[in-house]
């Protein structure tokens, strides 16, 4: 049998994960198991206590597959099939362009405001393209949906959803708002119903520490129900997967059944370490010990306060001849610990992620690797500013 080695993942995912989470998946239960069922019922009212909204109002609809296919399943459930979709994706990163590229591939109607990758939107440009009425420059106006990223993992900016969710409200109160939260939920404070947020969506492998294998949407009750009959995808129809959950408990096809009976457990050690300002605190020290020890080290980061995140950070490559990227990775990879390559096209960067199963002697560790490694490659500790 083939044995693998456990690394330490400072990545945006997937992520390292408890112990006591992955053990519960140890139980084979069928999909329409009554303790099956029940677990289900509880993953979704666990995930709207941590949104602090609460059903009939608000319903969670969990979707096969990773964080992509549920951001895909807003879109085209969101988008109507005539011709009033029109979709604004507010893009400053690689997670903002992929929503573009969702409503391209749906031949969705789709008008992108661009802004920089290390800043977060800006909000009057924002309330600008929102306050357009009509299309009568072929830009603008009408919007069905709006769209933005919360925490844009490409960089680690942190954009402004709330204040976005109240221009939406005032400019285009029929179209619906939809936050890509996959890398904040859980461990920054979002008040759903204070910013408007129609969808919000997220993964079982981020903040809140589940495995892979499933994510979710917690959407506006009736927003959703009045997307009915607009999915494009049998699979991806958020409107169908909810009824489907509300009628019998059940997922329509095959449920990711060992993730789920994981993320209960992940719920209850999420809730016995402070809930979201207890996960909001840890990634904060990460974050801290891992900005202040690069610096240290003499990296600079790109983001900077008060835009970056405590999620994940990304440093610009060292301007000296010696530094390779692929030999940083490699280093710390033989020492068990997996950092990311950068994802902005306007500087080359590479990224570390400080969510999941991470504790402060961790990133003590990954900071010492990084220096024996900065040693290997012939480079000066710390780097020449
Ligand atoms: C903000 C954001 N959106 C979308 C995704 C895509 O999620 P997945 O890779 O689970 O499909 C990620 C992944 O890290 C993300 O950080």
């Amino acid at each position: 049998m083939t044995t693998y080695t456990e690394k330490k993942l400072f990545t945006p995912g997937p992520l390292c994960v408890p112990v006591e989470v992955k053990g519960a998946m140890g139980v084979d239960l069928g999909s329409r198991d009554h303790q099956f069922i029940s677990c289900v019922a509880q993953v979704r009212a666990g995930l709207l206590k941590v949104a602090q909204v609460s059903a009939p109002e608000y319903t969670c609809v969990p979707l096969q597959g990773s964080g992509t296919y549920c951001v895909e399943a807003v879109v085209n459930t969101a988008s109507p099939r005539d011709n009033t979709a029109k979709v604004l994706v507010l893009v400053n990163g690689a997670y903002g362009r992929r929503i573009v590229q969702m409503c391209e591939k749906a031949t969705i109607p789709v008008t992108v405001l661009e802004g920089p990758e290390h800043l977060p939107m800006s909000l009057l440009e924002v309330e600008a393209a929102l306050q357009k009425k009509d299309d009568s420059d072929g830009v603008g106006g009408g919007w069905s949906m709006v769209c933005i990223v919360h925490c844009e993992t490409s960089s680690g900016v942190i954009n402004p959803i709330c204040e976005v969710g109240q221009l939406v409200r005032r400019y285009c109160p029929g179209a619906s708002y939809m936050v890509d939260a996959m890398s904040s939920f859980g461990a920054v404070e979002v008040d759903m119903v204070a910013c408007g947020i129609d969808f919000l969506v997220s993964s079982a492998n981020k903040c809140l520490e589940g495995v892979p294998g499933f994510a979710y949407a917690i959407c506006r009750t009736s927003r959703l129900l009045s997307c009915k009959g607009n999915c494009r995808v049998l699979s991806l129809d958020l409107v169908e997967q909810h009824v489907g959950l509300e009628v019998n408990g059940q997922f329509r096809f095959t449920p990711p059944t060992h993730a789920l009976l994981a993320f209960n457990v992940a719920l209850t050690r999420f809730w016995h370490q402070g809930g979201v300002q207890g996960r909001a605190h840890r990634y904060k020290q990460n974050n801290e010990i891992l900005v202040s020890g690069m610096e240290g080290l003499g990296y600079r980061r790109l983001v900077q306060p008060p835009h970056a995140s405590y999620i994940i950070t990304a440093f610009h490559f060292p301007k000296h001849e010696a530094f390779s990227f692929t030999k940083l990775y490699n280093g710390l990879a033989e020492r068990g610990l997996v950092i990311y390559p950068g994802k902005v096209t306007s500087a080359e960067c590479f990224r570390i992620g400080n969510i999941g199963d991470l504790h402060t002697h961790d990133i003590n560790t990954l900071l010492q690797a990084v220096k024996e490694v900065m040693v290997q490659m012939g480079l000066p500790v710390p780097l020449n500013s």
